[in-house]
């Protein structure tokens, strides 16, 4: 299998962990890795030749915006960026409207946006998966490639994964509305409380071109791990 494995660390590592994530991760060299540190480990990973993605940015290029990272400012380091995880769109307001603005900014600098889209569970419970996913991905000004990771945002940090037809179902819409609105074919990866143990299962349904994975990634030995067990 040749899956896309994205580790999103989010605000963990210290500076000698990262160090140690980095080098240990360099030496095995894999395809289809990429690692989603915080900015400021960005810098050792790419140094380490690891392939890197941010966890977010602010969508303007530069100016008086005191704390933010932009874009403009990534660019050189990384190839990818997370747009829309859940926990920025509950914890920090992030808008569809904010998302669509960063996930510009992402083509403009040349920066493929890994845009993470799903239901809550009193949506999904309500039946809305699929009015949720498709409100999510209406109406984006699609310039470049993109990536799609389902996060069902009851599936995060959980340990609930929905069932396998769950998945598929909504991956396969994914693939298909961006046929037909934006006329792309594009990768979707699952994401979710991804572990050793469910990753095989999770990557063998065929909608599902890879992983996007939180807590289980924290350990570089783990993540390398599922990786061979997927792709290996
Ligand atoms: P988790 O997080 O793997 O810890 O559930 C996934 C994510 O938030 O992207």
């Amino acid at each position: 299998m040749n899956k896309i494995i994205v580790a999103n660390l989010k605000m963990n590592l210290n500076y000698n962990e990262a160090l140690n994530y980095g080098d240990i991760l360099r030496k095995y060299n894999y395809d289809n890795i990429i690692v989603c540190p915080s900015n400021i480990h960005i810098d050792l990973m790419h140094k380490y030749g690891v392939v890197v993605g941010a966890q977010d940015a602010y969508y303007l290029n530069k100016g008086a915006y005191t704390g933010e990272v932009s874009f403009y400012q990534l660019k050189d380091l990384v190839k990818y960026c997370i747009i829309g995880h859940s926990e920025r769109r509950t914890l920090f307001n992030e808008s569809n409207e904010i998302i669509k603005d960063k996930i510009a900014s992402c083509f403009f600098n040349k920066i493929i946006p890994i845009l993470c889209i799903g239901e809550t569970k009193e949506e999904y419970d309500n039946k809305k998966t699929f009015e949720i996913v498709e409100e999510q991905i209406k109406d984006l000004n699609i310039s470049g490639e993109i990536i799609i990771a389902y996060e069902p945002v009851y599936s995060i940090g959980t340990g609930i994964i929905p069932n396998d037809g769950g998945i598929d179902n909504v991956h396969t819409y994914i693939k298909k509305r961006f046929k037909e609105i934006y006329n792309i074919d594009i990768k979707v990866l699952y994401g979710g409380s991804v572990n050793l143990d469910n990753c095989k299962d999770i990557c063998n349904i065929e909608s599902v071109d890879g992983l996007l994975i939180g807590g289980a990634s924290i350990d570089v030995n783990n993540l390398i791990e599922i990786y061979k067990k997927v792709n290996l």
